[in-house]
């Protein structure tokens, strides 16, 4: 059956913007994240700290966090692969952690540069120090319908990823479909096989739109009880070491679904659309989002 509601947890900022090629400007990316959260959204990832050799987007997430007007209720997080990124984000006052693996051996050694084992082995210490000091960890799983380098990956690989980071003590997996290869019936069968492990209500899903797909595959995950889904906001994203990813679905789509659906989440989409249309005019493209695009018109 549906959930009553949905945490949306607005990865744009991050996902979206790390994944440009030109380097926005601080105040930009500022801008972005508080017409966000003016627009209702309560989770926003806010950058990664990750090693500015490999993702040059992301360098200034300490400056950015630093200078953000952090709305009430509303919560900011990061990417943080390591203990060095950890403390990049307790140093940010992050709201919570995430922690990033993947269910593709060869996803992991190009994403982050060691083997699953060794990624499990790095976390653990991170999740631990976050817990102490009082953060909530999200553990990512990518690949989980399919790896750019070795195609299909098992619903059973996927599991076993996601224990590891449950047992490890995430608070939430985020289960990202990278390139966005998934359909309904393989969704299906990834949700069961990682709830029989992970309980439903700690799952999120994270879709990238390669396909088109990622808006029926979100309401597939809804009927088998998912609640929580990451979304981009005029459909930002990608991943650099996933090549032809395209962005993640986008906010403007997934909250326009919800409305149908008679969800609750707590976005205004116009105040979204808005903030879509600001960052879009930056880069200088349209949102990819159907619905923003739609609205505009009218
Ligand atoms: P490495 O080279 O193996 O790390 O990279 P290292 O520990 O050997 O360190 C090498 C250098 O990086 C050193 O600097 C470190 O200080 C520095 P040097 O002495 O050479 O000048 N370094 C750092 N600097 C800043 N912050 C840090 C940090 N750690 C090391 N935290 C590492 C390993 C993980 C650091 C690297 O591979 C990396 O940064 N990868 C980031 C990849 C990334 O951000 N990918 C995109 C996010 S994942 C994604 O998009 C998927 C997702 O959306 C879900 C989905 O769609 O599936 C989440
Ligand atoms: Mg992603």
């Amino acid at each position: 059956a549906l959930p009553s509601k949905v945490r949306i947890v607005e990865v744009g900022p991050r996902d979206g913007l790390q994944n440009e090629p030109g380097q926005l400007s601080l105040e930009d990316k500022k801008q972005l994240i508080e017409m966000l959260a003016g627009a209702g959204l309560s989770h926003i990832e806010v950058g990664s700290f990750v090693s500015p050799r490999w993702v040059p987007q992301m360098a200034d997430t300490g400056e950015l966090f630093a200078k953000l007007a952090r709305k009430e209720g509303v919560l900011y997080s990061a990417l943080t692969p390591n203990l060095k990124g950890l403390e990049g984000a307790l140093a940010a006052k992050a709201g919570e952690v995430a922690v990033f693996g993947a269910a593709s051996e060869t996803f992991s050694q190009t994403n982050i540069n060691c083997s699953i084992v060794e990624s499990m082995e790095r976390f653990a210490p991170v999740v631990d120090k976050a817990r102490a000091a009082g953060l909530k960890v999200r553990g990512y799983v990518s690949c989980v319908l399919g790896c750019p380098y070795e195609g299909d990956i098992a619903p059973a690989q996927v599991a076993r990823v996601a224990q590891d980071l449950w047992d490890m003590g995430c608070d939430e997996i985020s289960l990202g479909d990278t390139i966005g290869v998934g359909t309904p019936l393989r969704t299906q069968a990834l949700i069961e096989a990682v709830a029989a492990v992970v309980p439903v209500e700690k799952l999120a899903v994270h879709f990238h739109d390669t396909y088109g797909m990622a808006i029926a595959n979100i309401h597939q995950a809804l009927l088998l009880g998912v609640a929580v889904v990451d979304a981009a906001v005029a459909g930002l994203g990608g991943c650099p070491y996933a090549k032809g990813a395209s962005g993640n679905v986008a906010t403007e789509d997934l909250v326009y679904l919800l409305n149908g659906l008679g969800v609750e989440h707590g976005v205004d989409l116009g105040r979204l659309c808005e903030a879509g249309w600001f960052i879009s005019e930056r880069l200088g493209r349209q949102p990819t989002s159907k619905v923003s695009q739609a609205l505009k018109g009218r």
